[in-house]
C-alpha cells in the first residue's frame, strides 16, 4: 500500500507522543474550591463529594498544607454561615466567614493565592442570589451589595474576586466599587457563562444553598444557547472582567472553545461539583478508573481553550502531572 501520510507514525512510542502533545498542563492553572464554615474545631465530610469537607476556619490548615504539598496554591473560598438572612448580611460582614479564613490563610500561608466566590445565595435565608422584590431577584439592588461583598473580601486578603450570581452590571459595578476604593490592582474573574444546571446539586448541599422556592433561571443561563454565552462573555469584557469562566465543564465545552476564540481574556472553566460527585460514584462502584477519567477530563478542558481549571480533583489533577501521567 503507497501510503504517504500514516498518522500512526506518530503514536508509535511513548516518548514520540509525549514530544508532539498538543496540550501541556501545569498545577499553576488549578484552582481548588474550599468550604469554609463557622464554628469550631469542625471537619465534616459533604456526603455527596466523597474526600471534600467543610471546614471550620481553625480547622482549614490542615487542608492547606495538603494543598501546597501536592503542588496547589490557587484557593477558591465559599462560605457557609451559620445565621441567614433576607438580605445575606453575612456575605458583608466584616467579621463574615469568607473575611474570617481571609485574614487567617493571609497569616498563615502566605503562599496560598486567594480568590473568593462573590454570590449571596449562601447567606440569604431564601437561598437566591440576590435580594427578592416579590418572588424575584432585584438586580439593581442587588449590585449594591455584591459590590460591599467584594470590597469586604479584598479587604480581608482577597486577591482575586469571582462574582457568580449573574445579575445584569455587576462587573461595571464591582469594577467601580473597587477601583473607588484604591483597588484598581484586583483582578475579577467573572462567572460569565453560567448555565441554570443541574450539575450543581451536591455543592448546594454542600454549602446549604438552595433556593427555598423556585429555581436560578430567572438569572442563570438556559442551556439551550449558545450564542446568548458569547453575549455575556462580551459584555463582561467589556464591564471590565479580566478572566472569563464558563460553567460547569465538562458539558460545555464547545462554549470554552467559543469564548477561547472570541475573546483576548484568560478563560475559566469549572469542573463543578455535579461532575465530580458523578466520578466518584462510579469509580466507588468499580465500574470506571478513577485517575484515568480524571485527567481525561482534565485535559479536555485544556484542550477546549481553558487556561485555567476550577476542580475539586484538584490536588490528584496536580500529582498526576508531576509524575508525568498527564500533560
Ligand atoms: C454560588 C455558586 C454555585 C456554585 C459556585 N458558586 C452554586 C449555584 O449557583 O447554585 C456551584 C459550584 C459547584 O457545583 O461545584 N452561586
Amino acid at each position: 500500500m503507497e501510503l504517504k501520510v500514516r498518522p500512526r507514525r506518530l503514536r508509535s512510542s511513548e516518548v514520540l507522543r509525549k514530544m508532539v502533545r498538543e496540550t501541556r498542563m501545569d498545577p499553576a492553572s488549578l484552582i481548588y474550591p474550599l468550604f469554609v464554615m463557622d464554628g469550631e474545631n469542625k471537619v465534616e465530610a459533604i456526603d455527596s463529594l466523597p474526600g471534600i469537607n467543610r471546614y471550620t476556619v481553625d480547622r482549614m490548615d490542615e487542608e492547606l498544607e495538603r494543598l501546597l504539598d501536592a503542588g496547589v496554591k490557587n484557593v477558591m473560598f465559599f462560605g457557609i454561615p451559620e445565621h441567614k438572612d433576607e438580605v445575606g448580611s453575612g456575605a458583608y460582614a466584616d467579621d463574615g466567614i469568607v473575611q474570617k479564613a481571609l485574614i487567617r490563610s493571609k497569616e498563615q500561608f502566605p503562599d496560598i493565592y486567594r480568590i473568593t466566590d462573590v454570590c449571596m445565595c449562601e447567606y440569604t435565608s431564601h437561598g437566591h442570589c440576590g435580594v427578592l422584590c416579590g418572588e424575584d431577584v432585584d438586580n439593581d439592588k442587588t449590585l449594591e451589595l455584591l459590590s460591599k461583598t467584594a470590597l469586604s473580601h479584598v479587604k480581608a486578603g482577597a486577591q482575586m474576586v469571582a462574582p457568580s450570581d449573574m445579575m445584569d452590571g455587576r462587573i461595571a459595578a464591582i469594577r467601580d466599587c473597587l477601583d473607588d476604593n484604591g483597588h484598581s490592582d484586583i483582578p475579577i474573574m467573572s462567572y460569565a457563562v453560567k448555565f441554570a444546571s443541574a450539575f450543581y446539586g451536591p455543592f448546594r448541599d454542600a454549602a446549604d444553598s438552595a433556593p427555598s422556592f423556585g429555581d436560578r433561571k430567572s438569572y442563570q443561563m438556559d442551556f439551550h444557547n449558545r450564542r446568548e454565552a458569547l453575549k455575556e462573555a462580551l459584555l463582561d469584557v467589556e464591564e471590565g472582567a479580566d478572566i472569563i469562566m464558563v460553567k460547569p465543564a465538562m458539558s460545555y465545552l464547545d462554549l470554552v472553545r467559543e469564548v477561547h476564540d472570541n475573546t483576548d481574556v484568560p478563560i475559566a472553566t469549572y469542573s463543578v461539583s455535579g461532575e465530580y460527585a458523578m466520578v466518584k460514584a462510579a469509580a466507588l462502584n468499580g465500574w470506571i478508573e478513577e485517575e484515568k477519567i480524571m485527567c481525561e477530563m482534565a485535559t479536555a478542558a485544556f484542550r477546549a481553550g481553558a487556561d485555567i481549571y476550577i476542580t475539586y480533583f484538584a490536588k490528584e489533577i496536580a500529582k498526576c502531572i508531576k509524575e508525568g501521567r498527564i500533560g
